[in-house]
């Protein structure tokens, strides 16, 4: 029993090591962080993603979303990518929509319009405070879709970095 308790961290660290090394062979996904560049990080596929420190630090891009997304969105699509009764919860279209379509729908919009129901979602194209923080937007809500992102204002962000202040300029400038 002594020996047993005394041994019972070492296989608990064992096994904590067994699971890591699988993840490690998982398949790259839709969400994991494999690089950060200049503060915006991407998937092994060079999708938008976010990146939570263990302290609970957010990478801008997902700060600025949350920002960007309470100004536009969530008047239709309810606080924190929640969803309403109108719109769709965001949070989960973020994880199940291809990164494509999701841009796709924002820059175009999409129309639901028949008997049964009314539902408009409006093209933001021509919107520069929509499209040059649209993957801000959608990295801040793939946090929350993902349950690591809990409601409400990050507390704790990484700096803004050059370059992103500078894409940010041209994009608004241009
Ligand atoms: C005027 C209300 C309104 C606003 C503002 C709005 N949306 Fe929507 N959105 C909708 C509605 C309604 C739908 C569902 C459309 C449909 O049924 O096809 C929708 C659908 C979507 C979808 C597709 C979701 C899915 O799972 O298929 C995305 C993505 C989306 N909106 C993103 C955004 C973003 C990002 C913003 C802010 C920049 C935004 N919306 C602002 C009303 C709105």
């Amino acid at each position: 029993m002594n020996s047993f308790v005394k041994y019972l961290p070492v296989v608990l660290l064992a096994f904590g090591a067994a699971t890591a090394a699988h993840g490690d062979d998982a398949k790259p996904d839709n969400i994991t962080a494999a690089e950060n560049e200049n503060g915006k990080y991407l998937t092994a596929d060079g999708i938008p993603t976010f990146h939570i420190g263990e302290d609970g630090t957010v990478d801008w891009p997902t700060y600025s979303g949350f920002r960007r997304y309470h100004a536009e969105c969530h008047v239709c699509h309810g606080p924190d990518g929640e969803g309403s009764s109108y719109a769709p919860a965001l949070k989960n279209s973020a994880i199940n929509l291809d990164y494509y379509d999701f841009v796709n729908v924002v820059t175009n919009g999409r129309k639901k319009v028949n008997a049964a129901q009314n539902s408009v979602m409006p093209s933001f194209g021509a919107n520069a405070n929509v499209m040059c923080y649209l993957d801000d937007i959608y990295t801040y809500l793939k946090a929350r879709g993902s349950g690591e992102l809990p409601r409400g204002r990050p507390p704790k962000k990484e700096a803004k970095s050059d370059a992103i202040k500078q894409t940010e300029n041209d994009c608004l400038g241009g």
